[in-house]
């Protein structure tokens, strides 16, 4: 199937390498002169595991690129819609972009097409997609609009791309379904895994997987309700987590009670600094937004909104707890992205965080392995060093901050760091290295909703510490001036 992608942003370059991946000859469209230009030299403008691979292995055969949607859509059967719909400043989708792409691809209609959303967008917006169409003389039965909501994970896209638990999507007409159908028929009937030359990403296999047809409107609130769903897993665990802290009991045992209840999950329950990244915050507003205009009052998700950001300032406090002052302290900062895996720092818990130390007087060394280029100009001030090693971060540092889950942070050696640090202090934002550990190396060492550790402290020990943080937050501070 010949396929027109708009917008070579996270979603449409991940789709666009994709579907050329997966037999579909692909165009990809983009009208910013720079990134038309990155992607023509062969550049892979965003730090997404696979995909340079995928790009490589596909550009100038199955995957071309363009600066001119007339061309690139003449012959498609799929125009896909990958632009940006950032919120405006009530928190509601700004769908101007793709309000003009609409009026755009009017003019481009040589033949039948469906013109299909990927971004996330309200409900009617696909309605409102059509009647733009309409208004610009495209006739009625030469184009539907779909919706096809993406579930894909920075970081991990192009597999959750390929190896798929669902796909879902909303079309009004046999036509439309048909279309979509056989845009992604090789992931559906198997045919792709079979053959010679895919991509291979080890340890994954074909799973059950689901073809979910529905209205356009269904599809359209389907995207939204599961990210509000998975917001809502995180804030709920990370409030258990504050308790845990209050009360001295341990976050990992209490998620491993309720998490193995199938009917709730493990997934998406791990507690931290909350989730950032350019889906969640931004789609919890529209979705509020959304349901306020029809008239409903989703307080829910103001909560879910309001723990999320609650969660940065208890991490600040135990910085705090740990530290006592801050001003003129020299911190050691793992961590820059929203997450692991990527270099996107779009409303990246980390970035609040760092600002927030860098406002109360703290000197900071950072390393991320990605994420440092993009946060140059986001992090300016002279007591700011972005470094290229972490040990280099550590160096005669009074503290050691995790802000992002990134996987090699997990496998350092906290032997060296521990004799490259001031004073051997780790405040873990995500949870990612073990208690016991930490303590048999030396560390003081906090995190989310598990017991403070101190050097060789015993459980019993551990558990009163945690239960003493919380009372006395001051007289940790101490404990950790007088390891000095
Ligand atoms: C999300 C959705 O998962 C994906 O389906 C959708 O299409 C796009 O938005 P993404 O933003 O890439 O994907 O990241 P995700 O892995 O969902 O994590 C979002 C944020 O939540 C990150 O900041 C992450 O660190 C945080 N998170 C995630 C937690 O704090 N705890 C968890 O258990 C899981």
């Amino acid at each position: 199937m010949r396929i027109t992608v708009i917008g070579s942003g996270y979603v449409g370059l991940v789709a666009g390498a994709c579907f050329a991946e997966i037999g579909h000859d692909v165009v990809l469209v983009d009208n910013d002169p720079l990134k038309f230009a990155a992607l023509s030299r062969g550049e892979c403008p965003i730090h997404e595991e696979h995909l340079p691979e995928l790009l490589a292995k596909h550009r100038g055969k199955r995957l071309t690129f363009s600066d001119n949607l007339k061309q690139a859509a003449a012959g498609a059967e799929a125009v896909v819609m990958a632009v940006g719909t950032p919120p405006n400043k009530n928190g509601e989708a700004d769908l101007s972009y793709v309000e003009s792409v609409a009026r755009e691809i009017s003019s481009c209609m040589d033949s039948y097409k469906v013109v299909i959303g990927k971004s996330t967008v309200p409900v009617y917006t696909s309605d409102w997609v059509r009647r733009i169409m309409l208004l610009n003389g495209v006739p009625e039965g030469m184009a539907d609009v779909a919706s096809n909501p993406e579930f894909l994970r920075e970081g991990t896209a192009v597999a959750d791309f390929l190896y798929p638990d669902r796909i879902v999507v909303g079309a009004n007409t046999e036509r439309a379904s048909d279309v979509l159908h056989r845009m992604y028929l090789p992931l559906i009937d198997g045919s792709y895994y079979a053959t010679a030359d895919r991509f291979v990403i080890s340890d994954l296999q074909r799973r059950p997987m689901q073809f979910i047809s529905t209205t356009t409107k269904s599809a359209e609130l389907i995207k939204y309700a599961s990210n509000a769903f998975l917001a809502m897993k995180i804030s709920f665990i990370n409030a258990v987590a504050t308790i845990c802290d209050a009360v001295g009991a341990d976050i990992d045992q209490v998620r491993e009670g309720i998490g193995s209840d199938e009917r709730i999950g493990r997934r998406f329950l791990n507690p931290g600094i909350g989730y950032g990244g350019s889906c969640f915050p931004k789609d919890l507003s529209a979705y509020h937004a959304v349901a306020r205009e029809c008239g409903y009052d989703f307080r829910l998700l103001e909560e879910v909104m309001d723990i999320n950001t609650q969660q940065r300032h208890r991490f600040l406090r135990k910085v705090r707890s740990a530290l006592w002052t801050i001003r003129g302290k020299r911190l050691a900062v793992l961590g820059l992205a929203f997450k692991g895996g990527t270099d996107d720092i779009r409303e990246s818990p980390a970035i609040s965080i760092i600002e927030s130390l860098l406002g109360e007087g703290a000197s900071i060394r950072v390393y991320d392995p990605a994420a440092t280029a993009r946060s140059r100009n986001v992090l300016v001030s002279d007591r700011i060093e972005f470094v290229s090693s972490p040990y280099e971060a550590t160096e005669d540092a009074d503290a050691l901050l995790i802000l992002t889950d990134w996987a090699e942070f997990k496998q350092l050696d906290y032997k060296t760091i521990h004799k490259s640090l001031r004073y051997p202090i780790i405040i873990d934002g995500r949870n990612l290295l073990s208690c016991a550990a930490m303590s048999e190396l030396g560390y003081y060492y906090t995190s989310m909703g598990r017991p403070d550790v101190s050097p060789q402290s015993s459980r019993q020990e551990l558990q009163v510490s945690s239960v003493l943080s919380t009372m006395m937050p001051v007289a940790v501070g101490a404990v950790a001036e007088s390891a000095a």
